[in-house]
């Protein structure tokens, strides 16, 4: 049997491997770390793989697919599960099932293998993932099953003389990408214990941000960023410097307490300072470019196509479905947006695109007013007609 296994270096995929071998009886291990843009070389983790028995070790890297593929269709749908969480770390796990899926199929493998425990929702994306690509492929998640605590998987693993390097051990689990940190468990357990300064890796502490203001003008097309101050740019140089300049002012930091997929709660930290101030302006951009009905209504297909990124059903048939909607209002979605960055906060300052349907001449409170007054009385007391006729039938009955 030949079994594929998503690798990230960590003490739990590297023990998987001699796992999946001695107590599994799997024949050939082949792993896959993918490059999404975690700023962390890969030679070593390919290397290590091999040490640890595995027979193939394959690095892919999708740092593009990523960005436009994943990242820029949840801009286009503002996606924030929960109404903060903009899903860094949950749009990674189907394009990982994907790379999965697809060395399976070359290799033929039998089985496509992750080192995810029974409690999280990474595990729910990667098996509904993989399966909904490819319905025969078995998934095995030795993790869920193997009931060993940190300390006794460590040991597991040098009995098949794999070290650890004594790195002072986190007790934090973080997850990282091209878009953010996700990082949870030890002293943040407690929801009522405040992050320390050393969890954060891409925000600076508001008492080391700069003193003076920044701006920055974020440039859209068709709801796609595309160019900061001008300067037009590739998806992951947008990103990556568009994470340098917001994080230096300390701005996208999240802490929250949120709804897992597997019923519980969690505490979790983020910071994913592009990602967040590119909804915020996007989000800004559509109030200038589309109707109120558009923007109402597109506002329960974004919180849908949150819920369905956090939940692990982006392979499923609702996504195109919602994907179609989206990229049909996304035809205007055309602009500049200014952020203004200063201690913690990005503010939107200002807007502009050459299809805004805000029009100065019926907005002006001044001379060159066109919107017609007169009409307004007509308008109202129609619009006003049901709650009157109620009020005279009901007034003093109630
Ligand atoms: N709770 C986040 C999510 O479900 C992050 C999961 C991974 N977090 C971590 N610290 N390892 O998307
Ligand atoms: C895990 O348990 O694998 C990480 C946390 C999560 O998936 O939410």
């Amino acid at each position: 049997k030949k079994v594929v296994l998503a690798y990230s270096g960590g003490v739990d995929t590297s023990v998987c491997i001699p796992y999946l071998m001695h107590e599994w009886g799997v024949e050939e291990v082949i792993t896959l770390a993918a490059d999404l843009g975690q700023g962390e070389e890969l030679k070593p983790i390919q290397e290590k793989a091999l040490k640890c028995g595995a027979v193939q070790s394959l690095v892919e890297d999708a740092t593009e697919t990523f960005v436009t593929d994943y990242a820029f269709p949840a801009i286009c749908a503002n996606t924030l599960y929960e109404d903060r969480y903009p899903l860094s770390t949950a749009l990674a796990r189907p394009l990982i099932a994907k790379l999965l899926v697809e060395a399976a199929e070359k290799y033929n493998a039998d089985a496509v293998a992750h080192g995810c425990t029974g409690k999280g929702n990474d595990q729910v994306r990667f098996d509904v993932g993989i399966t909904a690509l490819n319905p025969n492929l078995k998934v095995l998640a030795p993790a869920r099953e193997w009931g060993m605590s940190r300390e006794e998987a460590i040991t597991y693993g040098e009995k098949f003389g794999i070290d650890f390097p004594v790195k002072k051990s986190s007790p934090y689990s973080i997850d990282r990408n091209l878009l953010g940190r996700s990082i949870e468990a030890g002293p943040l357990e407690d929801p009522m214990t405040e992050p320390t300064e050393e969890i954060y890796a891409m925000t600076k502490a508001i008492a080391d941000t700069p003193d003076e203001p920044e701006y920055v003008e974020i440039g859209f097309t068709k709801g796609i960023p595309v160019s900061i101050n001008g300067n037009e740019l590739a998806p992951v140089a947008l990103i990556s410097q568009l994470n340098e300049t917001v994080g230096k002012h300390g701005v996208g930091r999240i802490d929250m307490i949120e709804n897992r997929v597997v019923g519980i709660k969690s505490r979790e930290i983020y910071e994913t300072p592009a990602l967040l101030v590119l909804i915020q302006a996007h989000r800004d951009l559509e109030s200038l470019t589309l109707t109120a009905d558009v923007t109402r209504y597109k506002r329960g297909i974004e919180q849908t196509y949150s819920e369905l990124i956090y939940q692990g059903l982006w392979y499923s048939p609702l996504k195109p479905a919602l994907d179609a909607f989206i990229q049909q209002t996304q035809s205007t979605v055309s602009g500049t947006v200014r952020v203004k960055l200063f201690k913690g906060n990005a503010v939107i300052v200002g807007r502009q695109s050459a299809n805004s349907i805000y029009a100065p001449d019926l907005a002006t409170y001044g001379a060159e007013d066109q919107f017609d007054h007169k009409a307004a009385e007509g308008f109202i007391y129609i619009w006003g007609l049901p709650t009157r006729v109620w009020s005279e039938k009901t007034r003093g009955n109630l």
